[in-house]
């Protein structure tokens, strides 16, 4: 098999080589941004073990990769509710790329489903990082959702960026009444804490950084079954282009997840990014009418599938710093229609198969 045809080119100018491959656990590998950054490290002659629940999913994402060979290894962990180690998972590697947490906005139990065990998978990447002292750097993905203050408004102008914090509580994020979609900021929350936390009590030999992406969208490079498994996020994309469903954007920024694992990646390697946290975002703001206007003037059948609706204006009132993280990480964003016209030309491929 040659090299895989979704590839992507790499933007960095300045990316960092120097040095012997890393071997590096990715947790979250078979999913949405976890399979890009397992492809990017691979892309530059790095060695990931890729970590799943799911010995069948890992089957399908080595299946696609053989041409890596070696480089590419599967190790199987346990959910996240369970009594989960990397200990095993992490011998003999040298970085940790945290990308699993669970996502389930149909979420019956906010704590048991969502926040411990967001928490309990964070806990378990320092605790074996701090037990491996091969273990040089460990970077999570967290996210805008800890970041966000859902009731911080404009005016005035106001610009998020890595210092800010949502503020839910613990026990906000958990009670009954709260929404999946607000406990799962919590969870987002109270994972990344639990992580620096830790930096804060043991002083670990390792270093953390830390990556708070919004909305991520691009084509997928992860085993999808079919055009009916995407990911969330590419979810609602799918749903304008097909005319099912114009949604209202919650916030107005998001990344290509291409990107986004360059940034992953940059953040591994580059030795003074060490205990940074990164908002990571593109400088362009979308809505879904954005969306359905690309669909309509970038494919021929788009004028007469796409979602109707009226045009939804774009929030203007404040920003997301992702040009700190650009000018930290090497990263040059795409633009919006570059996404979305990827994203949707595959999945229409899908959609046909
Ligand atoms: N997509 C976005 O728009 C977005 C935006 C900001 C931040 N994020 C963050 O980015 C990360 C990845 O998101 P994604 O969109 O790539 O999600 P995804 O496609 O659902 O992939 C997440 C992966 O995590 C693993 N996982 C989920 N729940 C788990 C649990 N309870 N225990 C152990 N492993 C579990 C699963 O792997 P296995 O089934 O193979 O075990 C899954 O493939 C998450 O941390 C998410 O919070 C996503």
């Amino acid at each position: 098999m040659g090299e895989p045809l979704n590839h992507t080119t790499f933007q960095s100018q300045e990316s960092v080589m120097s040095g012997p491959p890393r071997k590096v656990l990715v947790t979250g590998a078979t999913g949405f941004i976890g399979a890009h950054v397992v492809d990017e490290l691979l892309r530059r002659g790095h060695v990931v073990r890729a970590a799943t629940r799911d010995p069948g999913k890992g089957k399908l994402l080595k299946d696609a990769r053989l041409y890596y060979g070696d480089r590419l290894q599967i190790v199987q962990i346990a959910d996240f509710s369970q009594a989960v180690s990397f200990k095993d998972a992490v011998k003999d590697l040298d970085g940790i790329i945290h990308v699993a947490s669970p996502l389930d906005y149909t979420a019956q139990d906010n704590e048991i489903q969502l926040v411990k065990p967001a928490i309990a998978g964070v806990r378990a990447v320092m605790e074996a990082a701090g037990a491996n002292l091969d273990v040089k750097r460990v970077v999570i993905t967290s996210s805008f959702a800890s970041v966000l203050d859902a009731n911080r408004k404009s005016p005035p102008h106001f610009t998020y960026t890595a210092a800010d914090w949502n503020p839910l509580s613990y026990e906000e994020s958990i009670a009954k009444e709260t929404s999946a979609v607000v406990a799962y900021r919590g969870s987002k929350k109270f994972a990344e804490l639990e992580a620096w936390d830790f930096i804060k009590r043991h002083n670990p030999a390792f270093d953390l950084v830390t990556l708070c992406p919004p909305m991520t969208f691009g084509p997928v490079s992860h085993p999808v079954a079919n055009i009916d498994k995407l990911n969330e996020s590419n979810n609602t994309l799918w749903k304008v282009a097909s005319g099912q469903d114009l949604p209202v954007a919650r916030v107005p920024f998001w990344v290509d997840v291409r990107d986004l694992a360059v940034a992953h990646v940059e953040a591994l390697l580059r030795p003074e990014v060490g205990g940074s946290r990164f908002t990571v975002a593109s400088p362009e703001k979308f809505s879904y009418s954005k969306v359905a206007d690309i669909v309509r003037a970038e494919f021929d059948w788009g004028e007469k599938r796409v979602a109707k609706g009226e045009t939804q204006t774009i929030d203007e009132s404040h920003d997301l710093d992702g040009e700190t993280a650009a000018k930290d990480l090497g990263l040059r964003y795409r633009s919006f229609q570059a996404t979305v016209k990827d994203f949707i030309k595959q999945a229409v491929e899908m959609e046909q198969k």
